[in-house]
């Protein structure tokens, strides 16, 4: 058991994240930052005052709180409308950002715009880690993955084991999830690898893929696994299209806790993580997805798999992918 867990983002995964961590009893506190909902300078002066007395983080703290009475659990939850909530995390999960939906005048963001956005707000993220709780082992959920990630070195140039991104075990996840509901087999028998960036050019290495320890082309053909493949790459849309609402936030909130889990309990597990690269993968300073062994000083060792020729070359043009975003990140932190 930690002594505390800081959450980062109270909106719909970072609520999964606090209930889950007080009903597994993950840590003795959780702190919960947020600073929703932002007051709009806009409204008439009555609206804004109202939007400054509330709070999502502390509400939502509150709400776990009253119910721990009832699944009897000690943990202390505090929310805050600033950082001051996450100051002294051991583990910080962060989920902070704002998602892509229509303006008042019914206009979209533009993917740019969008990014500059949470970038400004990964900005703060930083800063308020930095101050609160620095030698936090860091996860972050936030999209774009690799972008925030990559945002959150460059302000904190934390060690390398101590920042990772959860994109993999949830795209691992969704593939092993969908293998298991074609073989029809308990998903408990099916065990498989996504890697690279967390995007349309991720990698779901069939090479990997084993159900109950046998390679699964003994179970499903070339054509279903090239479907189940094309379908993991596009499943944060699919789930997106369906819920109208936003985007999937149960299985990444249990995917970052499995994560969290492997730090917590020192559990030294092979998971699929964006870790930085020092050379692995042919790969040098840049953070990737790939297997890595997970254990209390975060990441404690990635594992270089043999790759097929044909996984080599889609890691590579992943990975190509991702030093793209970098670079593009690059050019807008100077702006903002
Ligand atoms: N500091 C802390 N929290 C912030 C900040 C900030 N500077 N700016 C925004 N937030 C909060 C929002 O107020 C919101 O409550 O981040 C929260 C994000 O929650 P949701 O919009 O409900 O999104 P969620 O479904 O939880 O997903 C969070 O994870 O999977 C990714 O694409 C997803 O980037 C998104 C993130």
């Amino acid at each position: 058991m930690l002594n505390k867990i800081g959450l980062i983002g109270g909106g719909y995964i970072g609520g999964v994240l606090a209930q889950e961590i007080a009903m597994r009893r993950l840590s003795r506190e959780v702190g919960l930052a947020d600073p929703a909902p932002f007051v709009n300078p806009n409204d008439p002066p009555e609206r804004q005052d109202v939007a400054k007395k509330q709070s999502v983080a502390i509400g939502k703290a509150l709400d776990i709180a009253e119910g721990l009475p009832t699944i009897r659990s000690d943990v202390r939850l505090v929310g805050s409308k600033d950082y001051s909530a996450i100051a002294g995390s051991e583990l910080i999960i962060n989920t902070a950002g704002v998602p892509r939906k229509a303006r008042p005048d019914g206009t979209f963001p533009s993917r740019e715009e969008l990014l500059a956005t949470n970038l400004r707000v990964t900005n703060a993220v930083a800063e308020g880690i930095r101050q609160n709780c620095p030698d936090a082992i860091i996860i972050s959920i936030a999209n774009p993955l690799d972008a925030i990630v990559y945002t959150l070195n460059k302000r904190l140039s934390p060690p390398k084991n101590k920042l990772m991104g959860m994109a993999g075990q949830l795209d691992s996840g969704r593939y092993c999830y969908f293998v298991a509901d074609a073989a029809n087999v308990s998903v408990e028998n099916v065990n498989a690898l996504v890697l690279g960036g967390h995007g349309d050019t991720m990698v779901p290495v069939r090479s990997s893929c084993m159900v109950a320890g046998i390679p699964v082309s003994k179970f499903l053909d070339d054509d279903t696994l090239k479907a189940i493949e094309t379908r993991t790459r596009k499943a944060g849309g699919e789930v997106v299209g369906l819920l109208g609402f936003g985007s999937a936030f149960v299985s990444p909130a249990w995917a970052a806790l499995e994560m969290a889990e492997a730090i917590i309990l020192d559990k030294r597990k092979i998971l699929p993580v964006c870790a930085m690269l020092e050379g692995e993968y042919g790969v040098e300073g840049m953070f990737v997805g790939v297997p890595a062994i997970i254990g209390k000083n975060g990441v404690e060792q990635v594992i270089e798999l043999d790759l097929t020729d044909e996984e080599k070359e889609a890691f590579k043009h992943s990975a190509g992918a991702v030093r793209k975003t970098c670079d593009e990140v690059d050019e807008m932190l100077t702006k903002l």
